[in-house]
């Protein structure tokens, strides 16, 4: 690749020919390859940290769709931040990891009370907002604000671990600050924001995971993984822990009316203020039976008790997989708080649950 249109005073010095040839043919490579992502064509803070918080764990094509709902419905900080957080959870619904929906709806609130709905300008007052970790900081104060501090993710791992041989678990706990030492080595003073989207962008594109075509790379020829066969073994992870296994019991009470009772999470864990059902919840799979004479259960009053899928739903999240059973309890009489499905249709609920409603039908 030909290195005539960077602007050569716009590179900075470095420790080293690798480095530099790296950061130049990295920036000239995204301004050719690059995706025009409607967060690219913004130096808004507000619009970038919402990119970036939706992008965490999640993959462009399924985050773009809910960037620009949110750009719709909440077009500033002040916006978000008078809205309700049952409404942003809805808004949410279906990207995960709903934490980050809490935290970006409480971090909107901070920048309306505690900065005068002026979006923090540096990576130190950047992190004090809620969700807001070294990765986003450095995002936003370097994309919007100049500020040359180096973005860390797996795409920036994985193609610096390759390009530089490093053979330190990139998930190990020394791996942050070797990463961040070389990457701040490697940012230009002037360019930082365009030179880590580049790495990022690279990752994504270029330095993929699986089967990089690494015969179509420009920086190839100084790459330490592919001169030394190792492409497909770096970056090293340590082994991640084995997934808890939860088995999951809902009880969808359904009274005389057809309406359904509906329980908000209030408890630290997965779908943390999400709607779901009342549920038994179990380190193993759980009898009809054992389900029947469970002491949590009000039974008394059910005229007809249905299992309504035999075979488990499985749900797998990142630590955890589901295993979740229906069941239909119909009552005879009107349950005080029970909801139609009008009501229903309103409430932020989790992928199974909203799942389940697309394929219940009343009988
Ligand atoms: N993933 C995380 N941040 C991103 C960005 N700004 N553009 C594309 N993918 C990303």
């Amino acid at each position: 690749m030909r290195l005539s249109s960077v602007d050569r005073s716009k590179v900075c010095t470095f420790a080293s020919p690798m480095q530099s040839f790296f950061t130049d043919h990295i920036i000239e490579w995204y301004q050719i390859y690059k995706r025009s992502l409607p967060w690219r064509d913004t130096q808004n803070p507000y619009l970038v940290w919402l990119s970036e918080i939706m992008l965490q764990q999640t993959r462009v094509a399924q985050g773009l769709p809910y960037y620009e709902k949110f750009c719709r419905h909440y077009p500033t900080v002040f916006d978000l931040a008078h809205a309700s957080e049952q409404q942003v959870l809805k808004d949410w619904q279906g990207l995960g990891y709903y934490s980050r929906a809490r935290n970006l709806h409480q971090a909107a609130k901070q920048v309306v009370s505690n900065f005068n709905g002026v979006f923090p300008q540096t990576f130190t007052d950047l992190k004090k907002l809620k969700g807001v970790g070294d990765y986003t900081a450095a995002a936003i104060a370097s994309f919007c604000f100049d500020e040359p501090v180096a973005v860390l993710d797996g795409n920036v791992y994985r193609v610096l671990s390759r390009y530089f041989g490093i053979q330190t678990p990139v998930n190990s706990t020394i791996a942050k600050k070797e990463f961040n030492t070389l990457a701040q080595k490697l940012i230009p003073k002037d360019q930082p924001g365009i030179f880590n989207q580049a790495i990022m962008e690279f990752g994504a594109l270029q330095c993929k995971p699986k089967n990089p075509n690494c015969s179509l790379c420009p920086i190839a020829v100084h790459c330490t993984a592919l001169k030394h066969g190792q492409v497909g073994q770096l970056p090293i992870k340590l082994k991640k822990k084995k997934e808890k296994l939860r088995f999951f019991n809902y009880l969808i009470y359904i009274d005389k009316d057809q309406k359904i009772v509906m329980k908000k999470r209030e408890q630290h864990d997965i779908w943390k203020h999400l709607y779901d059902f009342p549920l038994i919840e179990s380190g193993d799979a759980l009898s009809r039976s054992s389900i029947e004479q469970h002491p949590s259960l009000p039974f008394f009053d059910a005229a007809r008790v249905e299992l309504f899928n035999k075979v488990p739903k499985i749900h797998k999240l990142t630590h955890q997989h589901l295993h979740i059973h229906y069941w239909l309890i119909y009552m005879d009489k009107i349950v005080e708080n029970a909801l139609s499905l009008d009501q229903i249709k309103l409430l932020p609920k989790p992928v199974v649950v909203e799942n389940f409603f697309d394929a219940f039908r009343f009988s």
